[in-house]
C-alpha cells in the first residue's frame, strides 16, 4: 500500500475498473474505490466482475499496484482523483448527479491545495463548472490554481477498452488556468493524443458523440418500419441509397439502446433549443421491439401459446452488458401477448437456455442481439433443425445476409450466404455494427 498513490479512481464499473487497470499497467500506483462490496470482493479475489476483453490479463499483471477501498474519502491520499461514477438521467429529463454529489461531499473535508479532480463520467453541459463552483463555494479554493477540475470524457466503447485507450484522442476540458494541463499530464500516461479544449466543449463533444450514434441508427430503424408499411425491403432500400453514392451512409437497422445511448441525449434535452427532437429519436429506437412483435402477429396470428425464441439479452454484440437492453422490453411485450418465450445468450450471467433448447419447436426465432456466435451458418442450421418447419425468423440485423427482416427459416437458408450484414442479392450496405 503506497502512502500516497499516484491516482485514485472512484467508481470501478465498466468505465472505472478498466481505467484503473490501465493506469496501473502504465506503472502508476492506483487506489480504486467502489461502495459495492460484492464487486470489490471479486476484484480482491483477482476476478473481473464483468467481461472486458484483455482486462483479466491486466488485472493478473498489475494486482499489486491496485489498492482497493470502499470509502470515497480514502481517494484523497492520491493527488489525482478520477470520478467514473454513474450519471443516469432522471425521468424529469435532467442529469442525476447524486452519486457525484455524494462523493464530492465525502471528499470535501479532505481536499487540499494541489488536488486534481477529473470527471470521466458523461455529464450534462455545465456540470464541470458546477463541480468547480462547488469546491470554491464550500472550501474557498481558486480552481485552476489551488486545486484543479477537468472533464476528460470516456469515449471508448465497452468491449474495446484496451484496443482504444492508447489511440482514441483524449479530450480534456480544464477549468481555469492549469486544470487542463494537470489532467493532460495524468492521461498522457495512457499514450493517446491529448486534445485540450474548454470544459463545456468537452461535455458537448461527448454527449453529441453519443447523440450522433443514437440518431444515426434511428434513421434505418424508422425506415425499416416504413418499409413494412409499403411492403418494401429495407435492406434493398439501404443498398439503393448507398450504392456508389458519394453522399450515402445510411446504416443498417437493429436494436439501439444500452446504458449510454438511451440516456445521454437527455443531457442535451435539459436545455434544448428544439425540445422533443431527440425525444422523437428515442421514441423511434424504443418502438423497434413493438414493431417486431406486431410484425410477428401479422404473420403468425395470435401469439398466445406460440413458442418464440429470443436470441440475445445483451444490448451490444459480443458483451455481457444487459443494462437498458431492448431485449428485455421485447420479452415483456411477447409475454404480454401470452407467448411462450425462450431465451438464449452465450455471454450474460442471467439464467437462460442453450441455443438448441431455446429454438427447439419454436414458432419464431427473434435475433435481438447480433452476437457474432449467432451470425454463423452453424447457428442457422441449428435453428432450421430445431425450430418447427417453416418457423419465422426475425432478423433486423441481417445477421446471415438473407436481407429479410421477417422470413421463414427455409427462405433464410436459401438466401443466406452474402457477407454478414450485407444484403445477399445486392451490394453490401454496411458492416453489422455493435450499438
Ligand atoms: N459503460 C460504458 O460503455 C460507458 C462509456 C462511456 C462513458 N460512460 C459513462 O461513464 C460513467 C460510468 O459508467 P459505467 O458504465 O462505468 O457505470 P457503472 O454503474 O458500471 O459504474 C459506476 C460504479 O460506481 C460505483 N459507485 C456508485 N456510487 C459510489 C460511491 N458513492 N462511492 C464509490 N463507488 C460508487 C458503483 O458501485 C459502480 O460500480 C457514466 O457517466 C456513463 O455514462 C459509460
Amino acid at each position: 500500500m503506497s502512502p500516497s498513490p499516484d491516482v485514485a479512481v472512484i467508481g470501478l464499473g465498466r468505465v472505472g475498473l478498466p481505467l484503473a487497470l490501465a493506469f496501473a499497467d502504465a506503472g502508476l500506483s492506483v487506489i480504486g474505490v467502489d461502495n459495492a462490496t460484492e464487486h470489490l470482493a471479486a476484484i480482491r479475489a483477482g476476478r473481473m466482475p464483468f467481461d472486458e476483453p484483455g482486462a483479466q490479463a491486466v488485472l493478473d499483471r498489475v494486482g499489486g499496484r491496485l489498492e482497493l477501498s470502499e470509502r470515497a474519502a480514502d481517494a484523497h491520499r492520491a493527488r489525482h482523483i478520477v470520478l467514473t461514477l454513474g450519471t443516469p438521467a432522471m425521468s424529469h429529463i435532467e442529469i442525476d448527479l447524486r452519486d457525484i454529489r455524494s462523493v464530492l461531499d465525502d471528499l470535501l473535508p479532505h481536499l487540499h491545495e494541489g488536488h486534481a479532480i477529473h470527471l470521466r463520467s458523461t455529464i450534462a453541459p455545465g456540470t464541470t463548472d458546477f463541480v468547480a463552483g462547488y469546491l470554491a463555494k464550500h472550501r474557498g479554493f481558486a480552481v485552476g490554481s489551488d486545486v484543479f477540475v477537468a472533464h476528460v470524457p470516456e469515449r471508448i466503447a465497452a468491449g474495446r477498452f484496451f484496443e482504444e485507450i492508447s489511440t482514441l484522442p483524449c479530450i480534456v476540458g480544464g477549468v481555469g488556468e492549469r486544470s487542463g494541463e494537470e489532467a493532460g499530464a495524468l492521461f498522457a500516461h495512457l499514450r493517446a493524443p491529448i486534445v485540450q479544449t474548454t470544459p463545456v466543449q468537452a461535455e458537448l463533444a461527448k454527449i453529441w458523440t453519443n447523440i450522433l450514434r443514437y440518431a444515426t441508427f434511428a434513421l434505418p430503424n424508422l425506415m425499416m418500419m416504413d418499409c413494412e408499411q409499403y411492403d418494401a425491403n429495407v435492406f434493398e432500400v439501404v443498398d439503393l441509397i448507398n450504392r456508389d453514392y458519394p453522399r450515402g451512409g445510411m446504416r443498417l437497422p437493429g436494436f439501439t439502446a444500452g446504458t449510454c445511448l438511451r440516456k445521454d441525449f437527455a443531457f442535451s434535452e435539459e436545455r434544448s433549443n428544439a425540445p422533443g427532437m431527440l425525444l422523437a429519436v428515442s421514441r423511434v429506437n424504443e418502438s423497434v421491439p413493438l414493431f417486431l412483435v406486431q410484425g410477428l402477429k401479422r404473420r403468425l396470428g395470435a401469439l398466445d401459446g406460440r413458442k418464440v425464441a429470443v436470441l440475445g439479452l445483451a444490448f451490444k454484440a459480443g458483451t455481457d452488458d444487459e443494462r437498458d437492453s431492448l431485449s428485455h422490453k421485447l420479452i415483456r411485450l411477447l409475454e404480454r401477448e401470452l407467448a411462450d418465450v425462450a431465451v438464449h445468450d452465450p455471454h450474460v450471467t442471467s439464467p437462460n437456455q442453450s441455443l438448441a433448447e431455446a429454438v427447439q419447436d419454436a414458432d419464431a426465432v427473434l435475433m435481438a442481439t447480433n452476437h457474432p456466435e449467432f451470425c454463423t451458418p452453424a447457428a442457422l442450421e441449428l435453428i432450421a433443425q430445431g425450430a418447427r418447419p417453416g418457423a419465422l425468423v426475425v432478423d433486423p440485423w441481417n445477421c446471415w445476409g438473407a436481407a429479410q427482416v421477417f422470413a421463414h427459416v427455409d427462405e433464410v437458408q436459401a438466401l443466406a450466404g452474402g457477407a454478414p450484414g450485407a444484403p445477399a442479392a445486392a451490394a453490401p450496405a454496411g458492416e453489422p455494427e455493435a450499438r
